[in-house]
């Protein structure tokens, strides 16, 4: 719970996404009675170094929009009252030197229904062989692939929160059979939910297509690791738009190699942006995308955000407020 914050005079300072632009007319829009400060990549960073022309600014800064802003810079807003992030995922805001006031992720439901769009897109390809039809096309082939009923094709969703019951939703919309697998389970009788780590093992056995959407926590890193593929179908494919440190990356491509699993599709990686010397690159079964399966739509997260100011200033709780006990 975050008590009242009141005064006309103060500011919530801006710092989009290097090269985002529209960000300062969005949130203008949403929220036409508060003072917002357009903070440049620039100017944090010189802030952060304890200089640049935010020192005057520094006291009035209450609240801070922002997908990164340097920690000794958060740090010396004496005034500051919460984060709200343009993401989903705050693991960025996480660490030595951050101050202690509550960050506020992005529930953005635009978000979810992309990613539950790039996630069933890649499923589709593979599960209904467009990536077949794809390169008969080049030999001028009419030769239609087989595939089997939805409803007996599995779409598990490990990580079934916010964005993956939007993502179960959507397959089973699609007619696809769903599992789950997340902390503490869940109740819905349509889905086959699993929880702990004592039933992952069974969750991956049992999952044709997963789709990864974990955010990168002491409990989450490298979770899926050699062991962990030998429990995979040999043919199942692998999507990951969570975070990619959830992955040991070595053991997936040994993993492909050996025949433990059928593909992989990864919107995120370890590294970001991918090295261009990473052997993920070019392997034959493996799917690059450059971190874009649920982009921040301005226009709607700046509602969701102008929502979570308004509940700020009449002393009510925003939401989703990370919890640095569950790392997420
Ligand atoms: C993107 O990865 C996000 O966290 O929103």
């Amino acid at each position: 719970m975050v008590g009242p914050v009141q005064s006309a005079s103060m500011t919530i300072l801006l710092h989009p996404w290097l090269g985002e632009e529209g960000w300062l007319h969005a949130l203008t829009a949403a929220l036409p009675e508060e003072t917002i400060r357009l903070c440049s990549d620039g100017e944090a960073k010189a802030w952060a170094s304890g200089q640049g022309p935010l020192a005057d600014v520094a006291a009035d800064v209450e609240f801070v929009i922002a997908w990164r802003h340097p920690a000794p810079a958060l740090a010396a807003y004496p005034n500051l009252q919460a984060i709200l992030v343009t993401g989903a995922g705050v693991n960025q805001f996480v660490g030595p030197g951050f101050p202690a006031v509550p960050i506020i992720r992005l529930k953005d439901p635009t978000m979810a229904h992309e990613m539950a769009a790039y996630a069933l897109h890649w499923i589709i390809r593979y599960q209904r062989g467009f990536d077949v039809t794809a390169a008969q096309q080049a030999t001028r082939q009419w030769s239609p692939p087989r595939h089997g009923m939805a409803s007996e094709f599995t779409i598990g969703v490990l990580g079934f929160g916010e964005i993956g019951s939007v993502i179960g939703r959507s397959a089973q919309a699609l007619g696809y059979a769903v599992s789950a697998w997340s902390r503490t389970g869940g109740n819905d009788p349509t889905i086959n939910h699993h929880a702990g780590l004592e039933e992952l093992a069974d969750f991956l056995a049992g999952a044709d297509a997963i789709v990864n959407v974990l955010p990168s926590t002491d409990a989450t890193r490298q979770i899926l690791n050699a062991d962990r593929f030998r429990q995979c179908r040999p043919d199942a494919i692998l999507v990951n738009i969570g975070r990619g440190d959830t992955v040991s990356e070595p053991d997936l491509m040994a993993a492909l190699d050996a025949g433990y699993l059928g593909r992989a599709v990864l919107d995120v990686t370890a590294v970001e942006p991918l090295p261009a010397d990473s052997p993920l690159w070019s392997h034959p079964l493996v799917d690059i995308t450059p971190h874009v399966a649920g982009m921040t739509q301005k226009r709607s997260a700046a509602e969701v955000i102008a929502a979570n100011i308004r509940r700020l200033r009449a002393g009510q709780s925003p939401f989703p407020v990370f919890d640095p006990a569950r790392g997420y």
